[in-house]
Order: C-alpha cells, then sequence, then structure tokens
C-alpha cells in the first residue's frame, strides 16, 4: 500500500497582509510536501487562515471595515502569495467556513461528554495579541512573554478545559514519543516546562461579541480561537471525507506556537478519544538582517511581496530553503540573496549547463547516445544524503547535499578540459554524457525544491523530468538544444533597486 503522508502549515491570522514569517512557513511546508510527492507517497498538504479571533474584530474596526470583508480582503492576499510562491496545497481552509465550525462542534462535545469542559470564573493576566492567559511563573513581570507588551488583569466566566487532568499523560506521552517534536532543544524546552509546573487549566471560551464559532449549547459564548484553530488540521480531512489521512504526519509551526500545538493539541485530541498527530516540526524565526526580530519601529522588515517584484521566484525560494536554517532562527539579508542567485545559481548550475551544452551543440551532432559510455558521475549517495536530511527536516542541508553536485560538475569539466576535445568527438561525448546525466539526475532532486528552475534546467537534454531512479546511467540517449539562460547576473544595489 502506499505509505501517506499529510502536513499542514499553521493557519495564518488574516489581520493585515501576509509578512516574511508567511512566506517562510509556506515555502518550507512546500519543498516537504513535494519532497514526499516526489518520493511517491500519497501527499496531502493543508494550509489556510485562522479566522475567528477577537483581535480580528479589533484589527477590522481599525480598519474601519466590517470584519467579514476586512478577513476576506487579506485572505485573497494569501491566496495570492501561495500561487505566486508556487505553494502546492492540497486544501485551503478558513476557519469561518461551515465544514469547519461543525467538526469544530463536534469536538467540543467530545470534550464535554468525557467531562472534562466546566463552566467556571477565571482571573488572571492576559495577552489581547495571543488571547491567552499567563500565569506568575509564565510571565513574573506581568509582561508578555511573546508580544513583550504587559498583560492586563482580567476576570471572565466561562468554559474551561480541565487539561489537569492530562498532567501526567503528556509527560509521559512526551517520554515514549522522543521525536514528538523536531528539534529536540524545543523538544526539552516543553518537557522541562512541563516537569516544572503543573497544568493549569485553561479558558476555553469567550463572550459572544458576534464573531466566532458559537459554543454547543450556549450562545452567549463562542470557542476560544485556539481551541477552534487547532482543529483545522482534523476538520479539513474529517469535513472531506478524508479520514483515512488522519493523524497529520507533520505539523508545521513556528516557535512562538510550539506550546498550543504541542501540550494543548495532544490533550484535547486525548480527552477527544482521537489518535496524536506524528510530529510537530518547529521552524526558526526569520529575523531582520541586524539579527533582531522584524519590527516595522526598527525599520529591518522584509516585505515577501517586495522580494517577489525584485527577484525571481526560485530566487527567494532557494534563499528561503538553504540560506536560513531549517531548525534555527536565520537572518534574511538580500545582498546575500544577490549573491547566492549569482553564485550558486546562476554561476554554479547555470553556468555548468551552459559550458558543456554550449561546447557540445558547437562540436558535435545533438544526439548524445549512452553508447559505450562509463559512468563517472554518481549520484546514489547524494539522494540517501537528501533523504536523511528531509527526513530529519533539514532542507538546508538536502540542499546543500545537491549543490555537492554541482561543485563537482563544475570539477569534472575543469579536470576533463572537454574544450581540448573539440575535434575528438569520440573523447568528448562520454564526458558529455555523464554531464547530461548530472543534470537530468540533479534537477529531478531539485524538483522539489524549485519546482520551475528544475524544468528550464532540463529543456535542453531532450528528455523529461522523471524519478531519480528512473534515471539510468547509461539507458537514456539525450538530444540537446540551445539551453536557457538560468539566473542571469543581478547587480546588488543597497537602495534596494537589484
Ligand atoms: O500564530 N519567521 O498565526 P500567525 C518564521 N493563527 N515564522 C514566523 C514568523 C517569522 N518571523 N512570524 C510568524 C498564528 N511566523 C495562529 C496559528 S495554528 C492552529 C494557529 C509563523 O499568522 C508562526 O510561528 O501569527 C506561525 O507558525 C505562522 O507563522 C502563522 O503565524
Amino acid at each position: 500500500m502506499t505509505k501517506k503522508f499529510y502536513i499542514t502549515t499553521a493557519i495564518d491570522y488574516p489581520n493585515g497582509r501576509p509578512h516574511i514569517g508567511h512566506a517562510y512557513e509556506k515555502i518550507v511546508t512546500d519543498a516537504h510536501a513535494r519532497w514526499h510527492r516526489y518520493l511517491g507517497e500519497q501527499t496531502y498538504f493543508l494550509t489556510g487562515t485562522d479566522e475567528n479571533g477577537q483581535k480580528l474584530q479589533e484589527s477590522a474596526k481599525d480598519a474601519g471595515k466590517e470584519t467579514q470583508q476586512f478577513v476576506d480582503d487579506n485572505v485573497a492576499q494569501f491566496r495570492e502569495l501561495c500561487s505566486k510562491l508556487q505553494i502546492s496545497f492540497d486544501d485551503f481552509i478558513r476557519t469561518t467556513e461551515p465544514r469547519h465550525i461543525e467538526v469544530a462542534s463536534q469536538v467540543w462535545k467530545k470534550l464535554e461528554e468525557k467531562g472534562d469542559l466546566y463552566f467556571g470564573k477565571y482571573s488572571g493576566q492576559y495577552c489581547l495579541a495571543c488571547e491567552s492567559f499567563y500565569t506568575e511563573t509564565q510571565a513574573p513581570d506581568g509582561i508578555c512573554p511573546e508580544h513583550h507588551k504587559p498583560l492586563t488583569k482580567k476576570e471572565e466566566e466561562g468554559y474551561f478545559f480541565k487539561i489537569s487532568n492530562y498532567n501526567q499523560w503528556i509527560i509521559d506521552y512526551f517520554k515514549s514519543h522522543p521525536d514528538f517534536i523536531v528539534p529536540r532543544k524545543s523538544y526539552n524546552e516543553i518537557l522541562s516546562r512541563l516537569e516544572g509546573e503543573a497544568l493549569k487549566d485553561i479558558a476555553f471560551s469567550r463572550p459572544n461579541n458576534g464573531w466566532g464559532i458559537k459554543v454547543p449549547g450556549n450562545d452567549k459564548f463562542v470557542m476560544y480561537t485556539w481551541c477552534d484553530a487547532l482543529v483545522n488540521y482534523y476538520s479539513a480531512v474529517i469535513a472531506e471525507g478524508k479520514s483515512e489521512l488522519w493523524p497529520a504526519d507533520v505539523h508545521v509551526i513556528g516557535k512562538d506556537i510550539t506550546w498550543f500545538h504541542s501540550v494543548i493539541w495532544p490533550c484535547m485530541l486525548q480527552s477527544a478519544g482521537i489518535a496524536q498527530p506524528k510530529q510537530i516540526y518547529v521552524h526558526g524565526m526569520v529575523l531582520g538582517e541586524d539579527g533582531r526580530k522584524m519590527s516595522k519601529s526598527v525599520g529591518n522588515v522584509v516585505d515577501p511581496q517586495t522580494m517577489l517584484d525584485r527577484y525571481p521566484v526560485d530566487t527567494f525560494r532557494y534563499y528561503i530553503l538553504r540560506a536560513i536554517p531549517a531548525l534555527d532562527d536565520g537572518r534574511f539579508s538580500e545582498k546575500e540573496l544577490v549573491e547566492r542567485h549569482n553564485n550558486e545559481l546562476g554561476a554554479d548550475l547555470g553556468n555548468l549547463i551552459m559550458r558543456f551544452v554550449k561546447l557540445s551543440l558547437k562540436n558535435m551532432p545533438p544526439e548524445i547516445s549512452s553508447e559505450g559510455v562509463t559512468q563517472e558521475i554518481f549520484l546514489d549517495e547524494t539522494f540517501k544524503q537528501m533523504k536523511e536530511s528531509m527526513d530529519r527536516r533539514e532542507h538546508n542541508r538536502a540542499l546543500d547535499a545537491l549543490w555537492e553536485c554541482f561543485h563537482k560538475g563544475n570539477q569534472y569539466v575543469n579536470d576533463k578540459e572537454p574544450w581540448k576535445l573539440k575535434t575528438d568527438p569520440v573523447a568528448l561525448k562520454p564526458i558529455i554524457y555523464n554531464l547530461c546525466y548530472l543534470i537530468h539526475a540533479a534537477s529531478s532532486l531539485l524538483s522539489p525544491f524549485l519546482p520551475e528552475t528544475a524544468e528550464k534546467a532540463i529543456s535542453c537534454l531532450g528528455q523529461p523530468m522523471m524519478k531519480f531512479e528512473e534515471i539510468k546511467f547509461g539507458e537514456l540517449n539525450y538530444s540537446l538544444t540551445e539551453p536557457a539562460q538560468l539566473f542571469p547576473r543581478i547587480e546588488y544595489n543597497s537602495e534596494g533597486q537589484a
């Protein structure tokens, strides 16, 4: 039976235009989804928007729009960004859709039937931006640890989730599933927080201000946004009759929402009797070039739309996937992006193709048959290394391994000096054949990361895109045509006018 692979991004708050973090997470998830599709797995990729928060109501008010209109307008921009970034999602869920509301209500009822929801009063320090209460230990100075803004005292009546029932269970679950969170650093942080402080029951509803999913049986309240948002991963497949996709294989999220995904969500699922996702992959944060969190007041914000206006989509995808470490924070430097465009995409890859294809076309017939060729370039080890890196969710390392091949290819050309064999087609052909094989196989491995570039790179070989294992050395013939120029050189201008 074909292995299934169900991967999700966090669902974004559409309370403004998408920012670099949203673009980052989508590109990363897309590369992993495409990789698993490439491996032949039955892959399903979900993304979407988180639309029920109180914060959205407030942002709409500030923008002078009706909440629904405000959300619709912003969601259109998230969809447009996905299309420009070539994000291959299978479904885009909006938490205001009836299909989500129905399943979220069913999950609520399951928690209720289990006796894990109760009505009560809560008083504590609250952060509007997170829509969360914080304990003394979590925020001893009264400042939100995520948003660094003062918390406000808040008293509220409503429904509570008896997460305290799951205190020992979640610790045991972590201990028996050491790969539940990647990277290990995040796993250790959450486990030590769990061992350090007992779980306190959490508010699961908000007063109904006319926006949100109504609590089943009591429409004075709406569900607390996190409780409804987390359910999206489940509702999207259940509502579509695709229950066989559950549990999710990977939830891709940023580190600011690790607690919600690795503690609250598993406890909710355990209470509702639903299987646990297999893994939470916590990526790092994209920081400004100065290493600080991007912020308008600091003036270090990078707008993904601007990057796409200035550079080819694959230059942006490549930079995001290779230059930002997969398991850590990384700085975004436009200058470095231009350097990598010129050196790694333009020179290592683009020039390599130009070098040998042009030389061959000038001195030999375009047909490069496999007759009498001996293999001198091998990629099996690269494929193995890429696979291992992707399993560890280290896409940047997978690209490191792939780029080694292009370096080796350039070295091979330097060593063989094919320009000296212009009048000796018998000696020249095997060299060209080896290089055709390299570009064919390496482009195949590149296709999950830079789909457009991979297609362009092989367009001069006279062979279609194939799976790695189908590209057998010595069994295919190539027929060369004039190569397309990949990644023409860009001059970086510090004013941003590249
Ligand atoms: O948190 N670099 O939505 P969101 C990398 N609706 N990733 C970043 C980032 C950055 N600078 N800034 C944010 C929410 N992100 C909730 C999620 S899921 C059931 C509900 C990531 O729009 C962030 O960590 O604030 C999150 O994974 C995603 O972008 C959406 O953030």
